[in-house]
C-alpha cells in the first residue's frame, strides 16, 4: 500500500459551494477534503490535499508525487482541456494519476468534451459530483499498485 495520496485541484475549484451549484453542487472543497481525510485515516494513508489556480503549481505537485511514487487524484479544472504542461508532467514523472471531474464533461459545452489528460492517466471518473473524488480514492485503495508494476 502506498503511504500517501495526493489530491490536486486546479483553477476555480476553491469556489466550490457557491460556484454554479446547479453544475457542481453545494459541497465545498473543504467538505470533500474532510471526507477523504477520514477514509485515508481509516486506511493509514496520509492525505496531501491541495488547490491552486496556477498551472505551474499543479505541474510541480504532480512531479513531486511521481518522484515519491505516490498516487494522484487530479481535478485539473479547465486545465484538463488545455494543459500540455500537465500532460508532460504526468508522462515525465511517471505519476500514477486518476483524473476526476465533478460534472460529466461530455454532456456539457463542446470545448469540455476533450481532456488532454485522459490519454496519459490510469483512469477517469466523472459526473458523480463530489463523490467522484471518493470513488477515485476507493479505486486506488482497492488496486494499490500501478497495473504495469
Ligand atoms: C471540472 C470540469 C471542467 O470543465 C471545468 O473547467 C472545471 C471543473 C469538473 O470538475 O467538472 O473547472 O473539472
Amino acid at each position: 500500500m502506498f503511504k500517501a495520496v495526493h489530491v490536486l485541484n486546479g483553477p476555480n475549484l476553491n469556489l466550490l459551494g457557491t460556484r454554479e451549484p446547479a453544475v457542481y453542487g453545494h459541497e465545498t472543497l473543504a467538505m470533500i477534503e474532510a471526507r477523504l481525510a477520514k477514509t485515508c485515516k481509516a486506511h493509514g494513508v496520509a492525505l496531501h490535499f491541495r488547490q491552486s489556480n496556477n498551472e505551474g503549481d499543479l505541474v510541480s505537485w504532480v512531479q513531486e508525487a511521481g518522484k515519491a511514487a505516490e498516487p494522484v487524484i487530479l481535478n485539473a479544472g479547465a486545465y484538463s482541456h488545455t494543459s500540455i504542461a500537465l500532460v508532460d508532467a504526468i508522462k515525465g514523472s511517471n505519476a500514477r494519476v486518476i483524473e476526476v471531474h465533478l460534472s460529466n464533461i461530455h454532456a456539457r459545452e463542446k470545448f469540455r468534451h476533450v481532456s488532454r489528460l485522459s490519454p496519459v492517466v490510469q483512469g477517469v471518473i466523472l459526473g458523480f459530483g463530489p463523490a467522484s473524488y471518493d470513488l477515485a480514492l476507493q479505486a486506488l485503495l482497492s488496486a494499490p499498485a500501478k497495473p504495469e508494476s
